[in-house]
């Protein structure tokens, strides 16, 4: 029987337990303890040739997707976007040196961020990456300085805020003029800054890029931003005589965290973008640019789940019943900072009824650490296995170790095969950097 319809693809319930790819929710914590991040290796391949064969359909294949790496960072998972043909997009000197460490191709790698140091302008010019997407005059100047002293001609884009609302928690949301990300195109910031790159000699303007935000459903919000770009890029032309060869429309796609959410295709999302360039581009007598995407959460979102053992249940009488895991915050922060829902299951009960109320709490000390408000869960009794799905991206990658917890190990399901690709912090790791 197929599992829960909307992750049935991955996630399946064989004799009442849940398996993923083949291979028991059981099982695996038996060999690898818990809390465990478990992802499905075909999961995050099906989802990185869903974007590529999007750019092929639609752009003739004069596109390429970028894996956005902040939603999950590991050597594993840059070899496999690396093998599907992505590029990545980086922000940060740590990701561009696990993504460089796991052998991807500079040139395919776009590094991002609004306040990137010298020192990791000077990396990225070291190693020859393909693209720095500039956030802000000043960085532009010191990019241009740093590539000529590394004697190097650095391609880039300026990040825009094309002002756009994009309709998603407010935590989330890039677009606007008011957010610490890029330039404006209202107040003319965006024509200033292209004009002065060209005067630069180190660095070469190629394209924009804009990022409205993060776990949007609406096909709207990006038509318009696209719509917005394009026009920019036109009239950038007319007025100074560039023109600029890219446009990098970001990430933001959203993911089904429940079965209620109104999920849309990525294949809807890129159609109709493209279909709107194509347009706006024939109205403006522009060609075509060469379009970029940035997906993170789509990518591997839904491929991953983690796997708790529920410790203590605690009925506190007419008020609520709080059901305690050996994780939260700690390896998922994303209900303490965003309230973001999340489905869930005994993973050994699947289809027993979910008739209990309950309040999913972390070990942390803290009262904000919860993983879920007042869901419905089959009866949870201590020692039971609780399954919570969606939690491939943004989880290992915002994990900490408050209350020295380390953070858990990272498994990789294939063919019914699964191998770890993060070791689990041991207590020895957490006193690594310290100093008696
Ligand atoms: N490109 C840029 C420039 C971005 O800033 C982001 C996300 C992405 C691409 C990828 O967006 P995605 O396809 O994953 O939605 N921690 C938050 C999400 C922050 C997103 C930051 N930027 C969360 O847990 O929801």
């Amino acid at each position: 029987m197929k599992f829960n319809n909307y992750m049935g693809r991955y996630f399946e319930e064989k004799n009442n337990i849940l398996y993923i790819d083949g291979v028991s929710a059981a099982d695996l914590v038996k060999e690898y303890g818990t809390p465990l991040y478990v992802f499905s290796e075909r999961a995050i391949r099906e989802n990185c040739r869903s974007y590529k064969y999007s750019i092929e359909k639609n752009y003739n294949g004069k596109g390429l997707a970028l894996y956005a790496s902040k939603a999950f960072s590991c050597l594993a998972i840059y070899h496999i976007i690396a093998e599907e043909g992505l590029g990545a997009d980086v922000v940060s000197g740590g990701e561009l040196y696990t993504a460089l460490k796991a052998g991807m191709d500079p040139s395919l790698i776009y590094f991002h961020g609004n306040n990137k140091t010298d020192d990791e302008l000077r990396m990225a010019a070291e190693s020859g990456i393909g693209h720095v997407v500039v956030d802000n005059r000043e960085e532009l100047i010191r990019l241009n300085s740093i590539a000529a002293e590394t004697g190097r001609i650095i391609n880039i884009s300026f990040r825009i805020k094309p002002g756009i609302d994009a309709h998603t928690h407010e935590a989330v949301m890039t677009g606007q003029i008011d957010s610490k990300f890029g330039v404006a195109l209202e107040n003319g910031e965006a024509f200033e800054i292209c004009d002065f790159a060209r005067t630069l000699p180190n660095v070469n303007l190629v394209g924009v890029h804009c990022h409205i935000g993060s776990q949007i459903f609406d096909t709207e919000p990006f038509t318009a931003a696209a719509e917005v770009m394009i026009n920019f890029m036109a009239e950038l032309r007319e007025k100074t005589g560039t023109e600029l060869k890219e446009l990098n429309l970001g990430g933001g796609f959203g993911i089904r965290y429940l079965p209620s959410d109104n999920h849309k295709s990525y294949e809807e999302f890129m159609s109709k973008v493209s279909a709107k360039i194509k347009e706006i581009c024939k109205e403006r007598d522009f060609p075509v640019p060469f379009v970029l995407v940035e997906p993170g959460r789509s990518i591997v979102g839904t491929a991953g789940i983690t796997l708790y053992t529920i410790g203590s249940v605690k009925n506190i009488k007419n008020v609520r019943t709080y059901v305690s895991v050996d994780g939260g915050m700690t390896d998922n922060p994303r209900f303490a900072l965003y309230g973001s829902a999340y489905n869930m299951d005994i993973a050994t009960r699947l289809t027993d009824k979910k008739d209990t109320k309950v309040t999913v709490a972390g070990k942390c000390c803290e009262s904000g650490d919860l993983l879920a408000k007042d869901i419905y869960l089959q009866y949870p009794v201590g020692g039971d296995i609780l399954a919570v799905y969606c939690t491939g991206a943004y989880n290992y990658s915002m994990a900490s170790n408050y209350n020295r917890i380390p953070r858990p190990a990272v498994a990789l399901i294939n063919d019914g095969e699964s191998r770890i690709i993060v070791k689990k912090e041991k207590y020895s790791d957490l006193i690594i950097n310290d100093v008696p």
